[in-house]
């Protein structure tokens, strides 16, 4: 009798440090999030396509708010913007001036828009395998660069992934 109640108490004490464990790590995560306004930009894509989709959740879990604008034909978006024909890749995005084309990383977009460097925008050149939103289970990612686009059209090295 004595252990059966002896045993009920432990696990309540136990319950309750998780429970209060709980509630500790999830208001740190709130205010993690809070700390950092979202970044808003528009992501222009073409319907069929999955990775843009993927890039677009990536950007999400790191905190942007993306609006999804669907065309069949993205041709304008990127000629507008001042995307050079080699660099165009399936998506592109719109952010305070700049474009944003291709599987290109959420910190390097941040740093873009912290930065304000002169130029058009960053591109990703192709589609890496392991860039985000760009993941293949069971391949291992491919290094990759992301440029930024001057805006005489020449490029240069923004980061190395
Ligand atoms: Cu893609
Ligand atoms: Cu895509």
């Amino acid at each position: 009798m004595n252990v059966f109640i002896l045993g009920e108490k432990s696990g309540m004490a136990t319950r309750r440090q998780f429970g209060a464990g709980l509630i500790a790590m999830t208001s740190t995560v709130g205010s993690a999030v809070a700390a950092q306004p979202p970044i808003r930009l528009t992501v222009y894509r073409t319907p069929a396509c999955s990775c843009c989709k993927a890039w677009v959740s990536h950007l999400e879990k790191a905190g942007f708010a993306a609006k999804v604008v669907e065309l069949d034909d993205l041709a304008a978006i990127k000629s507008r913007a001042g995307v050079p024909g080699v660099y165009e890749s399936c998506h592109t995005a719109l952010a305070e001036g700049y474009f944003i084309e291709g599987h290109v990383p959420a910190p390097d977009i941040r740093r873009l828009l912290s930065e304000k460097p002169d130029g058009r925008g960053l591109a990703v050149l192709g589609m890496p395998v392991g860039s985000p939103g760009m993941e293949v289970a069971g391949m291992a990612a491919e290094a990759f660069d992301t440029l930024l686009i001057a805006s005489d059209g020449s490029t240069r090295l923004f980061a190395r992934h």
